[in-house]
């Protein structure tokens, strides 16, 4: 992220509300939030469990359709899912039918990304050294453990090298320290690519960490409760937490998460009256 964001919108939201079907009546979910994100932006929304984060980033990735308003994607609504969008899913997301090489070179092999073998071959091998998975090339998903599925997920989003990566607590199945591995090669993956992130996250401090600005929002239905743009510079390295304007920052985020999970305990009090 060394080039300076330039103006452009490139995700717009527009008054987005999300209500479901479900078997105890309509659900809202998402009602009436806008927000956009720039070019190079790197956006993180938090948010209590349950509140309509991923809902929104479903619909960015093009499997939800919003009930009101509307979400564009270089000016045009957005459609299906496609290869510009890399997604992370919340719950892993790879295929377990493909060993762990396949899974990475999935992407490459759709017709909208066709490379030569040799590159192909180079892309995989880099990605599973940088994730470290090179001992486990031929190995199938349910013979790796949880955070190893996590970092083959993202291997598998990062070797297409998508214009949009679209994050959904990539990290949280992760120990501390890989954690904190992946922050890092994250910022340089940006760095060296340029990418429009939008990254959802229950850390305050990966939030500030990696991101530009915070999107807060409400219990659920997920509204904007404060956009935050945060004040440090790229590239940025771990002496960041150090900082006594990190540390302000991070409070004034937790007690707005806080007492969104405290009104959502107080909505499902009353549900249980
Ligand atoms: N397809 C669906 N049909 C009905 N309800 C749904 C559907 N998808 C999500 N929901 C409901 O919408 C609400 C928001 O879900 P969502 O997955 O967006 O939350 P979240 O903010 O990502 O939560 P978490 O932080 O726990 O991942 C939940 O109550 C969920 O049960
Ligand atoms: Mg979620």
């Amino acid at each position: 992220m060394s080039a300076p964001a330039c103006e452009t919108p490139r995700i717009v939201f527009y008054r987005v509300s999300v209500e479901f079907d479900t078997a105890h009546g309509p659900l809202r979910v998402v009602e009436d939030v806008s927000f956009s994100v720039r070019d190079r932006e790197f956006v993180a929304i938090i948010g209590p469990s349950g509140c309509g984060k991923t809902t929104m980033m479903n619909i960015v990735a093009g499997f939800v359709q919003p009930t009101g308003g509307s979400v564009t994607l270089d000016g045009r609504p957005v459609g299906g899912p496609g290869p510009e969008r890399g997604v992370i899913f919340q719950e892993y997301g790879v295929f377990p039918w493909l060993t762990v090489e396949q899974n990475i070179a999935f992407g490459l092999n759709l017709a909208a990304n066709r490379l030569p073998a040799a590159e192909k071959a180079q892309i995989v091998q880099r990605y599973m050294g940088l994730m470290g998975l090179g001992d486990f090339a031929k190995a199938y998903p349910k013979h790796l453990s949880g955070g190893m599925r996590q970092r083959l997920a993202i291997a598998r989003a990062y070797a297409v090298k998508p214009q949009f990566l679209l994050m959904d607590e990539p990290f949280g199945a992760l120990d501390a320290q890989t954690r904190s591995n992946m922050q890092d090669l994250l910022l340089e993956v940006l760095a060296a690519e340029g990418k429009t992130v939008m990254l959802i996250t229950h850390s305050v401090e990966e939030a500030i960490y990696l991101s530009s600005k915070i999107i807060v929002v409400t219990a659920r239905p997920s509204r904007i409760r404060e956009v935050i743009d945060v004040p440090f510079a790229y590239p940025r390295d771990e002496g960041l937490h150090e900082r006594a304007e990190f540390g302000e920052l991070r409070s004034h985020i937790r007690d707005l998460v806080m007492k969104e999970y405290a009104a959502q305990q107080r909505q499902t009090a009353r549900n249980l009256e």
